[in-house]
């Protein structure tokens, strides 16, 4: 077994044995959790394929464990998948889950479809900051994810612009990878606090998960419509201690939006998403969809 090297990450002929039926031409992520490649069938239908590294070195590297927070993770998130269907969350290419072994390391691997060629966080990347109609879009079809999900009282936890793809052929954004996501159904993960930290509400900052509703992820959407328009972050997110940043989450006001540059409506709308208190943003996710409704009246 080679384990030298507990950061190695798989390559295309790494995992292109175990695809039979799929022709992987690019590997499109490296994240906390998954390593995730492009791939196409024999009709050249493109999809996703995702395996999550479900072991981990134990002891100097001496022994290899199985991770049992990784592949809840993992088994969560293509539950999610299964439950629901709209055009703005992701879909399961087929129900069936892999469990492989590269490398001496177990990985579970599933397929979805392919949602779209760019994620928002490309997309600002190569673009620079995204037009207000853009943006405005991009929250209309998340909050329409969200909406389904707080109707069943779940929470995704981890939006951010690496988590929205956009989709160019029908023109719409897709609120993928609900691996942390809370619901009323499932135990809890051994940590709470779990998402990524720049995009955190204040609520999700100092871990209080049964105080968390759909409220702190329309807090996150607000700094994710906030960098897509400004280019910049709206929070200090600078390297600090665990009690600085939740201070400074719960306490920090940000640079307004400009209303003369991109127009009242987007403006009041972000801040709204950016109230400190839950309670002080939108009800819910369809509160905030009347809002947008009515703008487009
Ligand atoms: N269904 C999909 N269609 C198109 N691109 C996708 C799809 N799923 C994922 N991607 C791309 O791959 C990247 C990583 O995928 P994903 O967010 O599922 O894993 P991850 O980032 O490892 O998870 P984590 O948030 O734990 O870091 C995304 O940012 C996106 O660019
Ligand atoms: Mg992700």
């Amino acid at each position: 077994m080679p384990i030298e090297d507990e950061e190695t990450t798989l390559l295309i002929a790494d995992i292109q044995p175990y695809c039979e039926g799929f022709s992987i031409d690019k590997k499109i992520g490296i994240g906390g959790q998954k390593e995730v490649f492009r791939g196409s069938n024999s009709e050249d239908i493109k999809v996703v394929i995702k395996l999550v590294k479900i072991d981990y070195f134990w002891f100097g590297n001496q022994t290899i464990m199985r991770d049992v927070d990784a592949e809840q993770r993992a088994l969560r998130e293509i539950e999610l998948i299964k439950n629901y269907s709209s055009p703005y969350l992701p879909s399961l290419y087929s129900d069936e889950i892999d469990y492989v072994v590269i490398n001496g390391f177990t990985y579970l691997k599933f397929i979805e479809n392919y949602a779209g060629d760019e994620s928002l966080h490309d997309m600002i990347n190569a673009r620079g900051s995204l037009d207000v109609a853009t943006v405005t879009k991009m929250i209309n079809h998340v909050t329409q994810a969200l909406s389904l999900y707080a109707s069943d009282g779940i929470v995704h936890r981890d939006i951010k612009p690496q988590n929205i793809v956009y989709n160019q052929e029908h023109d719409r954004f897709v609120l993928i990878d609900g691996g942390v996501h809370l619901s009323p159904m499932n135990g809890t993960l051994s940590v709470d606090v779990v998402g990524t930290r720049p995009f955190f509400s204040p609520e999700q900052a100092n871990g209080k998960r049964r105080e968390l509703d759909s409220r702190s992820d329309l807090f996150a959407l607000g700094i994710t419509a906030y960098c897509a328009l400004a280019r910049m972050h709206p929070f200090a997110v600078g390297v600090m201690s665990k009690e600085q940043f939740e201070y400074n989450r719960a306490n920090a006001v940000y640079p307004k939006l400009s209303a003369d540059e991109y127009g009242e409506r987007i403006v009041a709308i972000i801040d709204r998403l950016l109230q400190k208190y839950p309670h002080a943003r939108y009800r819910n996710p369809d509160a905030l969809l009347l809002e947008l409704n009515k703008e487009e009246e």
